[in-house]
């Protein structure tokens, strides 16, 4: 019997050239006595790095070898809302780094120091505002955010792109800070929005619930102190960040670009394991050797700890934000991933574009 008699017999109507969904697949193996394993691209890339016994995504070793790290912070809101402001705001007021003259380099993400409770904190803010990166990066599997901050303009309320952020961040199960930006600009009011808020579902913790909201001006740069211990606060009440610092490392690609002197420069967010200079690694289809790394201040690091972002020089190409990256055992193996990465997509690539096998032809071989 031809493919398309056995599918009619299962009751499925098919033509002899259309591509099947997945089930319909599982379905028609089941009948002929096949096994029909349909592999998503992140399964193939598993199954491709455990070939080198590596596994993505776990820090390895017990309980006793996490330790805390940092929030990673996406700032998210409407247009005009003070996004792009407030993340230079807290850029240039970051004294407690002890820079002079706070964050030059844009990387990509930078990471900023805050005293809570006499203790010395960290956070990392993805430089990139909007939800959009935010959604991309999930869409390929990656969740580089730990916590959203809401920006809302205390003069504008919630409008679609905040209702849509909140979404987001709840889909990702991501906790929110609020931002309540603007305060200083006449028709303010503060009170309004946070009503508007819990219509969303987000309830400030002044009217019974436990969301902060922190009302700040970004253009003055008021009140960047209290976003920021909001920021900590949340973290050490909703999420239990901890990572294991002594393993190979693992991560994101934040941003990369190709410079024209020093060839490819990739921000990478460490989620995991230290990251050293002379460290292979892969990232997507790039690997290298890390010639050197340099932190928001432009200034040359040796080696970057879970939740910091660096920039890394050395990989053969450019990678892709969202990219993942880890670190191998030598640049055999990280050539080796990388190029059979590459294959993959090469691959990929081409059965879109040429004729698709179908029943008829897949019949006759
Ligand atoms: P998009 O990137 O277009 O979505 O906007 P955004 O959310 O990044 O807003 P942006 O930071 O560009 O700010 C929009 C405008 O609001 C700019 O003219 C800012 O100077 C102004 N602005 C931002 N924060 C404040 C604030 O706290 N007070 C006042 N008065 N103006 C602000
Ligand atoms: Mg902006």
């Amino acid at each position: 019997a031809s493919l398309v008699q056995v599918m009619m017999h299962l009751g499925e109507m098919a033509t002899a050239t259309q591509s099947l969904p997945d089930e319909t697949l599982q379905l028609l193996g089941d009948e002929l006595k096949y096994k029909v394993e349909v592999v998503s691209p992140e399964d193939e890339d598993r199954e491709l790095l455990e070939s080198f016994s590596i596994e993505f995504g776990e820090d390895s070793g017990s309980e006793q070898d996490l330790r805390p790290r940092p929030p990673v912070v996406t700032v998210m809101g409407h247009v005009d809302h003070g996004k792009t402001k407030l993340l230079d705001s807290i850029r240039n007021s970051n004294v407690v780094s002890g820079e002079a003259g706070g964050i030059t380099q844009h990387i990509g993400a930078y990471q900023v120091g805050t005293v809570v409770d006499e203790e010395d904190r960290k956070i990392t803010f993805i430089d990139t505002p909007g939800h959009e990166a935010f959604t991309a990066m999930r869409a390929r599997g990656a969740q580089a955010t730990d916590i959203a901050v809401l920006v809302v303009a205390a003069d504008d309320g919630v409008k679609p792109q905040t209702a849509e952020a909140i979404d987001h961040a709840k889909a990702a199960e991501v906790p929110i800070v609020v931002a309540l930006n603007k305060i200083d600009v006449e028709g303010a009011d503060p009170q309004r929005v946070r009503a508007q808020l819990t219509e969303y579902g987000v309830v400030a913790e002044a009217l019974g619930g436990d969301v902060q909201v922190v009302e700040i001006s970004a253009l003055r740069g008021e009140n960047l102190d209290g976003l920021l211990e909001a920021v900590v606060l949340t973290s050490d009440a909703a999420l239990d960040l901890r990572a294991n610092p002594d393993m190979d490392a693992q991560g994101l690609a934040i941003e990369a670009y190709l410079d024209r002197g020093r060839g490819s420069m990739a921000t990478v967010l460490v989620q995991r394991g230290l990251l050293r200079v002379g460290d292979s690694i892969v990232c997507g289809d790039a690997y290298g050797r890390v010639r050197a790394m340099l932190d928001e201040h432009g200034k040359n690091v040796q080696e970057a700890e879970p939740s910091r972002p660096v920039q890394v020089l050395g990989l053969t190409n450019v990678p892709s934000a969202g990219d993942s990256f880890l670190v191998v055992k030598d640049d055999r193996v990280a050539r080796q991933i990388a190029q059979q990465r590459e294959a993959r997509e090469r691959f990929a690539q081409q059965a879109k574009s040429s004729r698709r096998v179908t029943l008829d032809n897949w019949q006759r071989t």
